[in-house]
């Protein structure tokens, strides 16, 4: 159940009949919904079950249970911000509630205007508070993925050096090697192996966004027919794949090789996810004006100026993801695949951000996802 966060459902647990009503009275006149207990442990219940925005605790109530106790638990399942209604003879009751960490106190008797305002007061501490700590969440973010990448980065280059050594002796291996021998073969699959790695660290390497670059104009739509056909190999029996690009999009300033690493990429991915019968892909593309109420929504990158945007959106009726997957997709090796994977997102995010480019992820478990990759149109001047 999902609340309007600045009316939201309170719950009144008051084990006094006449002031729970008088309270639900003012609230539901001030435009609040509310629900009303007098017990501890249905208050818990309660609070688990209707995911309240607000509760307002009486200290004192019936059963074996007081308000605090009842606070506690609520307090150790949500954060949702609790309001303590008060006695003045509470005094000693009072400093146990502190450490249930509530939000405030209303002394009794009180007037239906000082609820309503230590009620909005309560709320709008809370969303800044709130506030706050995803900022804080996301600042954290941010870094983990920098640390993350530079580390990547340079192990990454470290080892392609390494495998170049590696390669260039088993380049020497097969050509001193006897046709169909069996050091001939071993030699081969050593290369075809270090193909692979070479693959892996280069995914990495566009992860950090320092790939070797040479933007020049290109038309996305014309980059995607180029690579249709290659995309139809991997698409599962039953399933299809269709095109529906704006014919009136700009060109845009950008590394083909690395803009093909991301429709593949993001194609790949949605490929795994549809793996049945009926799997619909869809690849778009299209302009957009991005402005400040999209820039909420978008999912990396903070800094993304206001302007037109072409944009590659890869849509699918797959598996979906749910909130806790959403969250680490751009985790370099976060996959729900098979160990070694989880590169895919990582480069795809490391390319779009080196074009100062932006990514909106859909995506709703059992239904489907959408990728939308948003690249500015405007000539740029720099690349990082
Ligand atoms: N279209 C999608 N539908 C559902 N889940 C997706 C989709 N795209 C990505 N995911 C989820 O995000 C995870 C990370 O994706 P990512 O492309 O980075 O790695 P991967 O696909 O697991 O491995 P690889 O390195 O081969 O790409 C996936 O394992 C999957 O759980
Ligand atoms: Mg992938």
């Amino acid at each position: 159940m999902i609340n309007d966060i600045s009316k939201p459902l309170i719950l009144i647990v008051e084990d006094d009949g006449i002031i729970a009503s008088r309270i639900q009275d003012t609230l539901a006149g001030a435009g609040y919904t509310t629900t009303i207990t007098d017990i501890g442990e249905d208050a818990i219940r309660q609070a688990q079950e209707i995911t309240p925005g607000l509760v307002l605790m009486d200290i004192r109530l019936k059963g074996n249970m007081d308000g605090i106790e009842a606070a506690g638990h609520i307090r150790r399942q949500s954060d949702v911000p609790i309001l303590y209604l008060t006695a003045h003879s509470d005094d000693e009751l009072i400093q146990r509630a502190k450490q249930t960490m509530p939000h405030g106190y209303i002394v009794k008797p009180f007037r239906a205007r000082e609820l309503l305002i230590t009620i909005e007061m309560t709320m709008n501490k809370y969303l800044l508070d709130r506030q706050k700590r995803d900022m804080e969440a996301r600042i954290q973010y941010i870094q983990k993925m920098e640390s993350l990448g530079t580390m990547a980065g340079a192990v990454a280059h470290k080892f392609n050096n390494m495998l170049m050594i590696i390669m260039g002796y088993a380049e020497m291996m097969t050509d001193d090697a006897e046709p169909e021998s069996l050091v001939e073969s071993r030699s081969n699959e050593i290369l075809e192996i270090c193909e692979k790695a070479r693959e892996m660290t280069n995914q990495i390497i566009a992860y950090t966004g320092h790939l070797p670059a040479a933007p020049a104009m290109l038309n996305l739509n014309q980059l995607i027919q180029e690579i249709a056909p290659f995309l139809k190999i991997s698409l599962p029996d039953g399933s299809v794949i269709h095109y529906n690009t704006d014919d009136r999009i700009a060109p845009i300033s950008a590394v083909a090789e690395q803009i093909r690493q991301v429709i593949v990429n993001l194609v790949m991915n949605a490929i795994e996810a549809v793996k049945k019968e009926s799997g619909v892909i869809t690849v778009s593309t299209g302009v957009m004006e991005l402005n400040q109420a999209f820039f909420s929504e978008v999912y990396q990158n903070d800094d993304l100026p206001e302007g037109r945007y072409v944009f590659l959106e890869v849509e699918d009726n797959g598996c979906g993801m749910d909130e806790d997957t959403k969250r680490q997709i751009f985790d370099p090796f976060f996959t729900t695949k098979f160990f070694g994977r989880g590169l895919g997102l990582s480069a795809v995010l490391g390319i779009v951000k080196s074009h100062r480019g932006g990514i909106k992820i859909l995506s709703k478990p059992g239904e489907g996802t959408a990728v939308r990759v948003l690249l500015p149109v405007e000539q740029l001047s720099s690349r990082q």
